[in-house]
């Protein structure tokens, strides 16, 4: 794999201004859910980051847990409700006040989905809490209660977000340029 040093564009986002926004999130979650119940389910893979950041800085007792989702068809948008659980739930969310933890809406079919999902199986209270949010490539329409920055419409990678599963772990979120990027076959 290239080093990502040959094929970054910007840094987008810091890792000081991530760490600084998540330590707000933290506060703004922990004085919502004071004297409540709280259960985070983390996105897999692209939330991991996130969510272990974020959870240091919720100051109520919570309890955590992980899924993941896999859209149909390859590449291809589809019609919201499209996206097979890969890896579901341990944990009943019945009763419970559920914040989901992505790494990025971009056009809301896969919240918009899991919500759906989830939903049925009747939490208490459901949320969303996003990192990032693509705004301009919104085609469903989805309610985002945390977010952490609104970001233009380019490609973006590191803090959890990967391109072709690689780069994860950078502590910062950067632009890539197409150019200069060649994919490993
Ligand atoms: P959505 O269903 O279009 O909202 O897509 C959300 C998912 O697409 C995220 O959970 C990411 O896995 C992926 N994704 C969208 N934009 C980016 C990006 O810029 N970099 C890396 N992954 C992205
Ligand atoms: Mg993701």
């Amino acid at each position: 794999m290239q080093d990502y040093h040959e094929f970054i564009q910007e840094i987008l986002v810091s890792e000081i201004d991530l760490q600084q926004r998540i330590a707000e999130l933290g506060e703004q979650i922990t004085r919502d859910y004071l004297g409540e119940d709280l259960h985070l389910i983390c996105i897999l893979r692209g939330g991991v980051l996130f969510l272990a950041d974020l959870m240091r800085h919720i100051t109520v007792p919570h309890t955590i847990d992980f899924m993941a989702v896999s859209s149909y068809g390859s590449g291809t948008r589809q019609a919201s409700g499209h996206v097979r659980i890969t890896l579901d739930l341990k944990e009943i969310i019945q009763d419970r006040n559920v914040v989901l933890v992505e790494d990025i809406v971009d056009s809301g079919y896969t919240i918009d989905s899991i919500m759906k999902l989830l939903e049925i199986r009747n939490p208490k209270s459901l949320r969303v809490c996003t990192l990032l949010n693509k705004v301009e490539r919104r085609e469903v329409q989805v309610p985002i209660d945390y977010c952490g920055f609104i970001i233009p419409d380019k490609f973006v990678f590191g803090y959890g977000l990967d391109m072709d599963e690689y780069y994860r772990n950078l502590p910062f979120v950067a632009t890539v340029d197409p150019a200069r990027y060649r994919p490993d076959i």
